[in-house]
């Protein structure tokens, strides 16, 4: 275990322009996470004192989201994107007292583990190395740059671009992942140069400068799964596949019943408690925590969602952030939900919108009830008691409460509260005309000119 205070740096001020995208590449996800809450987050479990993201002039909305996954993230600018060694070099002057130990990271390698991290940082540590550096044999070793050994001992790292045939052969390649000692490391970035095919400073030199400085170098081996770097759509997509396969197994070695692993979705931060059941085609957006009994069925989308002890949520549910679905409640086909309690035993079967609300326990809403929250300007509540009945097709003109025990009729509009107890109901009076039916029936077939025509 490493025992050294730990620096991290996470790079993100590249423009990602393989991507091809108008969206800065560290800002795209994979299982709804961005590329850069994956590495910032991996970072994070090491406990380390300082955080540094390094970002583009221009970046708001990176920093933004730095800011967001650790509010005490110090985001250091990097003007010209020089370099992954210009880079780091940006956040060195605010390191110039530190002894403790550097991490670099890059910020478009999403599915690196802290376990592997702090096996880095403690190889670093146990040899008193200057560098240390994570290699992967890589099945496909593309661009990557490549560990150039001698007897297993690290020589240099060559990028691609710079590599003769005869080292583009090489198979082991440099996941980007890097701790050096602080007591170094101002020495080795200040070092580096750009006289490369690239005409970069980058940071892979340090291993080089190291080497004719006579200090101590090592490297680690990840596996190649972990260090998948994102430079494209495509590497997004390979991510994503290894990521979701990934949290399939884990939730299935967790007694998670997926029906169809291979067609449910997961969220980087979703809870499945053991027992839990998801049928074929179910989607979880962020921040879904799911408890013990539960089932979900078919193609329903979660985001945001709580859902309580042995509910049944779908087939062809939705639930959007805010949605709490109390023990033992029902939310049948066709129901959306989003900023609502639903508490114990709650059913709401078929075609229903709830929003902004909160519902007591064991009430029961009928097909194609629906909130209407949002007055063009505004969001408004609707608060329903405990063991309410609200019949079918109707709307709750919110702000307006409904007290336990109250039944709606079918086809109501409500805009007025209701008492505990009491019945509502508010509808056009129904006129039965005797004849009148047939009467329409033949004035139609007349017009359509053929007796028994369909004319509807
Ligand atoms: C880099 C490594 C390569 C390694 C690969 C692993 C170098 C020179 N090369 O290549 O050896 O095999 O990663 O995935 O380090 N960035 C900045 N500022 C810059 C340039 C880059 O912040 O001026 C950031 C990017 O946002 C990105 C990371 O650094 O998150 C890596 O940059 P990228 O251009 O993707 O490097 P690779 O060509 O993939
Ligand atoms: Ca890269």
């Amino acid at each position: 275990m490493p025992t050294k205070d730990i620096a991290a740096i996470i790079l993100a001020a590249g423009k990602g322009t393989r991507m091809k995208s108008p969206l800065p590449k560290v800002l795209h996800e994979v299982a709804g996470w961005s590329l850069l809450r994956h590495a910032m987050s991996a970072a994070l479990a090491l406990k380390p004192v300082r955080v540094m993201t390094v970002v583009g002039e221009n970046m708001e909305a990176v920093q933004a989201e730095a800011r967001a996954v650790y509010s005490d993230v110090e985001c250091v600018v990097q003007e010209k994107q020089l370099g992954t060694g210009h880079a780091v070099r940006q956040a060195m002057p605010k390191l110039k007292t530190f002894k403790g130990t550097v991490l670099v990271l890059y910020a478009d390698t999403p599915l690196i583990r802290p376990e592997t991290l702090k096996k880095l940082v403690a190889s670093l540590e146990k040899q008193k190395a200057a560098v240390a550096v994570l290699g992967f044999e890589a099945g496909d070793a593309a661009e990557y740059g490549r560990l150039v050994t001698e007897g297993g001992n690290l020589l240099e790292i060559v990028e691609h671009k710079d590599a003769t045939a005869e080292q583009r052969a090489l198979t082991l390649c440099n996941s980007g992942v890097m701790a050096i000692s602080g007591a170094k490391a101002t020495e080795l970035l200040g070092a580096l140069t750009n006289k490369n095919a690239k005409g970069e400073y980058y940071l892979t030199d340090v291993v080089k400068i190291a080497r004719g400085k006579d200090y101590g170098y090592t490297w680690v081996r990840a596996e190649e799964a972990e260090v998948l770097g994102v430079n494209s759509q495509a590497e997004r997509a390979a991510a994503e596949t290894r990521m979701q396969e990934h949290m399939r197994r884990e939730a299935m070695a967790g007694g998670v019943m997926l029906v169809a692993p291979e067609t449910v979705f997961f969220a980087a931060d979703t809870k499945l408690a053991t027992g839990v059941k998801v049928e074929p085609y179910v989607v979880f957006g962020v921040g879904v925590k799911v408890e013990a009994g539960v089932e979900i069925r078919a193609f329903s989308h979660i985001t945001g969602a709580h859902i309580r002890k042995n509910a049944v949520v779908g087939p062809f549910a939705r639930l959007r952030p805010g949605a709490d679905i109390g023990e033992d409640a029902k939310i049948g086909n066709f129901v959306e939900i989003k900023q609502a309690k639903l508490h114990k035993g709650v059913k709401a079967s078929h075609l229903t919108y709830i929003g902004d609300a909160e519902i007591g326990a064991e009430s029961n809403l009928g097909a194609g009830t629906v909130t209407c929250n949002y007055d063009g300007y505004n969001k408004h509540r609707t608060e329903i008691g405990a063991e309410v009945f609200i019949g079918s097709n109707t709307s709750l003109v919110a702000p307006v409460k409904i007290g336990d025990g109250a039944i709606v009729g079918a086809g109501s509009t409500i805009t007025k509260d209701v008492d505990p107890d009491a019945r509502a109901i508010n509808k056009m009076p129904q006129e039965n005309t005797p004849g009148r039916g047939g009467a329409i029936r033949k004035l139609q077939e007349k017009k359509a000119g053929a007796k028994g025509k369909n004319y509807l």
